[in-house]
């Protein structure tokens, strides 16, 4: 008997389905798993196995996913390659999901499909969950697939319980298992360092294994970041190819496994990094994994890196569907040199530019260690007295008499060895207890797994809310790896890695739950920690500390492909040698802000900054919560050139930036727009113009039909370096 549930029905309110019972039946259930485009097809085995046989287009009829050959070769490997949740130290010798240590030393284990339920948690979204059972342990795991239908994308996660007579070890924990099947995996992944994030590479996978994996503890990603694509049967194209695009949401040391196995099928496996992570289970705990999110489109990469932003903005980032806050910072423009006069100055500055909040970064703490460089003083946050004798509710009270917010940096899971906290609190530091010690930035991580540790973490945010209620945002750095990973507080060292990240999040848990939605940016010395399981809490991520415009045009357009503009915070700095217009201009395709001395910009200058302001406001919600399409990639031609186009398709912005400086550069053949209504009139004109600047593009009217099929020149060349183009509906 075919058993087939329609799962994913989005007439259903509430579908609640086990199928407990159908034991005898069970070999021929077949779960398919469906968004709007796409599905998954699970089968239960005669075995009880459960494997993943499909992955792919949706049919239009759901029976026929019964109808989905064997996927191996070979009848001995079907439900043992694809196994939706591969086991180890019994049939399986291929790399597993999960690998564990029963109570009794055993490591051998074999689930076993007992049943499962589909919960409609609204018109979107669904939840599946499948129980799984190893037939001679009490050991169980349930494999989770919720479905986000108009978004196309699924978050997979699984639980992991045991009722033996003693700990278990888990030494492997993966989040999700795929199969897929295709003629060739072309792998597009990214490496990096500081000031050097996301930088792409693309490749044929091969037969074997190649592991993407971070295993820096904190500030994980800075070597590599846990996204990925896989273009299948050939490289996909921006708007053409099928595409899978995979982000692990989790701020710690990850690890994806793909593998092209014997049978010319894709493995792909992801979940947090087992390495020195052998965890120990109590009875009767749940152990919960990251989420695994990810996305499949059949019209290449635009349309999945649409998908996945749609989705982060309306279920993900924290007030993903809100406004942003422009804004000043004056890291690069002060460093630690600052004093309440010149930080009076620069309030001042914020109101003239135009921008809605002052961030007051690193080096206002520290009193027997004042933060006056980057040796010390971290971890003892108390206004520095010398630099700041009002305290922080003078510089709010400035702010607000200037009509600006006002917002803070802290970094409060590290410590200066030349600190009070780390004389007082020497068992709260990650350090081998025999070792010397090792630092990164002549700091050392603070042990979040520890609840006291925890608890101090949340108490020196909260009691900057509590005396400052004016306080508007938050700047929440990390700047160190964790070297010499030891925890004085963990009885199980193999548990620090995870419980360090979980104890990350339970503060960030408190602070939300008190303060839900105050703009909070993550940040980590650059791009060292973007993922979803930290921009759940936070509005918005810093990239890199690589503000090169030019250099950033590379970096912003990467992370575009799996994040919305709207978190990206790109500032405006005195990096490189290009004109204010260019490094505004750049740092307007995502979340604008500026860290530059305003009082020296020449009066053209500032003018501009303030018309790039007004542009910004003009075109913010295209930009925040608009559709984003990319025209031509910096990898491939002398001009970058992006466009958004809000929900309406009314008011559309398209940024085009030279990014080639060899002589004759530029944009030669008209570059087509996307996204726009075909039977709609719009005025194209040039903004965000020097003033007195006259533009070489003519403002005219034409339908979106023209302007996505014959397109425009935006004549971005060199002397026109960046062109903005404003797309307004009529
Ligand atoms: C890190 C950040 C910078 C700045 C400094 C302050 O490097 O990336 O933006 O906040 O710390 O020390």
């Amino acid at each position: 008997m075919n058993f087939f549930v329609r799962s994913f029905s989005r007439s259903v309110i509430i579908v609640l389905m086990t199928l407990k019972g159908f034991g005898a039946n069970a070999q021929s259930t077949v779960i398919p798993i469906e968004t709007k485009n796409n599905a998954i097809v699970l089968r239960v085995g005669d075995d009880k196995r459960l494997s993943m046989v499909y992955f792919g287009g949706k049919l239009a009829n759901n029976t026929e996913y019964a109808a989905v050959p064997k996927v191996t070769k070979q009848d001995k490997y079907d439900n043992v390659y694809n196994s939706a949740y591969t086991t180890s130290g019994t049939h399986n010798l291929l790399e597993p999901a999960i690998e564990v240590t029963h109570a009794d030393g055993n490591k051998s284990l074999e689930l076993q499909y007992v049943d499962h339920t589909v919960t409609k948690i609204n018109d979107d979204v669904s939840l599946l969950s499948i129980r799984l059972k190893d037939s001679l342990y009490n050991f169980e795991v349930t494999l989770n697939y919720q479905t986000y239908y108009n978004e196309n994308v699924t978050e997979q996660w699984s639980v992991i319980t045991h009722h033996e007579k003693k700990d278990v070890v888990l030494n492997k924990y993966a989040s999700a298992n795929l199969y897929i099947q295709a003629d060739s995996y072309w792998l597009n992944h990214y490496h990096g360092e500081w000031a050097q994030e996301m930088r792409a590479e693309e490749e044929q996978l091969n037969h074997g294994i190649k592991t993407l994996d971070s295993k820096l503890g904190s500030r994980a990603d800075i070597f590599q970041p846990p996204v990925f694509m896989v273009s299948l049967n050939k490289p996909a194209g921006e708007d053409e190819g099928l595409v899978l695009y995979g982000n692990l949401e989790w701020s710690g040391n990850f690890r994806i496994d793909l593998e092209v196995d014997p049978t010319n099928n894709l493995r792909l496996i992801a979940g947090m990094n087992n390495y020195a992570a052998n965890y120990t289970l109590k009875a009767g705990v749940a152990f919960e994994t990251p989420k695994f999110v990810y996305t499949l489109s059949d019209k290449g990469k635009g349309e999945a890196s649409r998908n996945l932003q749609s989705w982060a903005r309306k279920y993900k980032v924290l007030d993903g569907q809100g406004p942003r806050l422009t804004l000043l910072n004056n890291w690069e423009s002060t460093y630690f040199d600052f004093n309440n006069d010149k930080l009076s100055a620069l309030l001042k500055d914020t109101k003239d530019l135009g921008v809605d909040l002052f961030l007051l970064d690193d080096g206002w703490f520290g009193n027997k260690y004042p933060r006056n460089g980057d040796h010390a003083g971290l971890g003892d946050w108390e206004v520095n007295k010398a630099k700041l004798p009002l305290g922080i509710p003078f510089l709010t009270k400035t702010a607000k008499q200037n009509g600006v917010k006002f917002g803070i940096w802290v970094e409060p899971e590290m410590v200066n060895p030349k600190s009070e906290l780390y004389e007082k609190h020497p068992d709260w530091v990650v350090k081998q207890p025999n070792r010397p010690e090792f630092y990164m930035r002549n700091q050392l991580v603070l042990d979040l797994s520890n609840p006291a540790v925890q608890n101090f973490v949340f108490g020196v945010v909260d009691k900057l809310f509590v005396e400052n209620p004016e306080l508007a945002y938050i700047k929440w750095d990390c700047n160190a790896l964790m070297y010499n990973a030891y925890s004085p507080y963990q009885k199980n060292q193999g548990n620090f890695y995870t419980d360090y990240v979980r104890g990350l999040y339970s503060v960030l848990d408190r602070l939300r739950a008190k303060y839900p939605k105050v703009p909070m940016m993550l940040c980590s010395g650059g791009g060292g920690r973007v993922d979803y399981g930290a921009l759940k809490y936070f509005t918005e991520f810093w990239p890199s500390d690589n503000t090169e415009p030019i250099e950033r045009v590379f970096i912003q357009w990467e992370y575009s492909y799996f994040y919305p503009a709207l978190t990206s915070s790109n500032h405006v700095t005195d990096w490189g040698k290009q004109p204010i217009k260019f490094r505004t201009d750049v740092a307007m395709m995502g979340k604008l802000g500026f860290d530059i001395v305003v009082s020296k910009l020449k009066p053209e200058e500032l003018a501009y900054c303030q018309g790039a302001l007004k542009t910004y406001k003009e075109f913010s919600e295209a930009i925040w919560h608009g559709e984003q399409y990319r025209l031509q990639d910096p990898k491939t031609n002398d001009v970058a050139s992006i466009m958004y186009v809000d929900s309406a398709k009314n008011n559309a912005i398209m940024f085009n930036y030279l990014v080639n400086q060899r002589y004759q550069a530029g944009s030669h053949l008209p570059i087509r727009m996307k996204g726009l209504q075909e039977d709609k009139m719009y005025e194209v004109s040039e903004v965000n113009m020097m003033p007195g600047h006259n533009s070489s593009f003519a403002t005219a009217t034409y339908s979106g039909k023209f302007l996505m099929t014959v397109g425009l020149n935006p004549d971005a060349r060199s002397g026109r370096n960046s062109v903005l183009i404003a797309v307004r509906g009529k």
